[in-house]
């Protein structure tokens, strides 16, 4: 097989955590006065922390300074590290671990590669952190999805080129991250907002190595 590794984003992905980002700022757009839906939330996936509290002000039409900016993006996140301080393994998404555990007899590499600056925190707390060998998340990155700088770094990290990686996202901006880094990608989730991806997949619930091979 030509793949030497499986570079994952982790919100969405790996775990859902996109329920408790959503509440979280959910209750910052409803104490700013304006209400927040999980439609709007689509658009925060993926996205940075400043530049999601950026779009969540933009949708209240509410302009304010930078200063302000920052506390209220510290106040979100206060909330959201709340909430997943008690996530429980239970809350690891259908199949990941067992496809985790096939790469790893495999001899398939592994990277997280997410913007998410509590990437750390997630993984320790799920007990997933063994499962990877490189964790390239935001605080290591400087230009966001779709720029493909999370994933090359992975890559480096792996020692494997770019044309050996298959990345696993769930957000149209991570998809084209991937593609750009050129690398191939199987998406999570919906054709519909994928369907630039090499391959979508709802989730891993029915995929295993055996799919992979079938990117080759
Ligand atoms: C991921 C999520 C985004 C989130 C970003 C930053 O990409 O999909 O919704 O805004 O990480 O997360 P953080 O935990 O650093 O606020
Ligand atoms: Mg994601």
């Amino acid at each position: 097989m030509n793949i030497k590794a499986c570079l994952f984003d982790l919100d969405g992905v790996i775990v859902d955590t996109a329920k408790y980002h959503f509440i979280a700022w959910k209750e910052l757009a409803n104490e700013l006065g304006f209400d927040f839906t999980e439609e709007h939330n689509e658009r925060l996936k993926g996205v940075s922390r400043m530049t999601s509290l950026d779009i969540l002000l933009e949708i209240g039409g509410i302009e304010l300074s930078q200063e302000k900016k920052l506390e209220l993006a510290d106040t979100k996140n206060k909330r959201y590290v709340s909430y997943i301080e008690k996530m429980e393994p239970d809350e690891i998404l259908p199949g990941v671990v067992s496809f985790l555990n096939e790469l790893r007899l495999a001899g398939i590499k592994t990277a997280i590669g997410s913007a998410s600056k509590n990437a750390p925190l997630i993984l320790t707390r799920l007990n997933l952190t063994s499962f990877f060998d490189a964790i390239i998340d935001g605080n290591r990155v400087s230009k966001a999805k779709p720029d493909p700088e999370v994933f090359l770094k992975g890559a480096a990290a792996l020692e494997v080129s770019a044309q050996e990686c298959v990345v696993f996202e769930d957000a149209a901006a991570g998809v084209e991250a991937a593609l750009n880094g050129g690398m191939k990608c199987i998406g999570i989730g919906e054709t519909v907002n994928l369907g630039m991806a090499h391959m979508v997949i709802p989730g891993f619930q029915s995929f295993t190595l055996k799919d992979l091979e079938q990117m080759n």
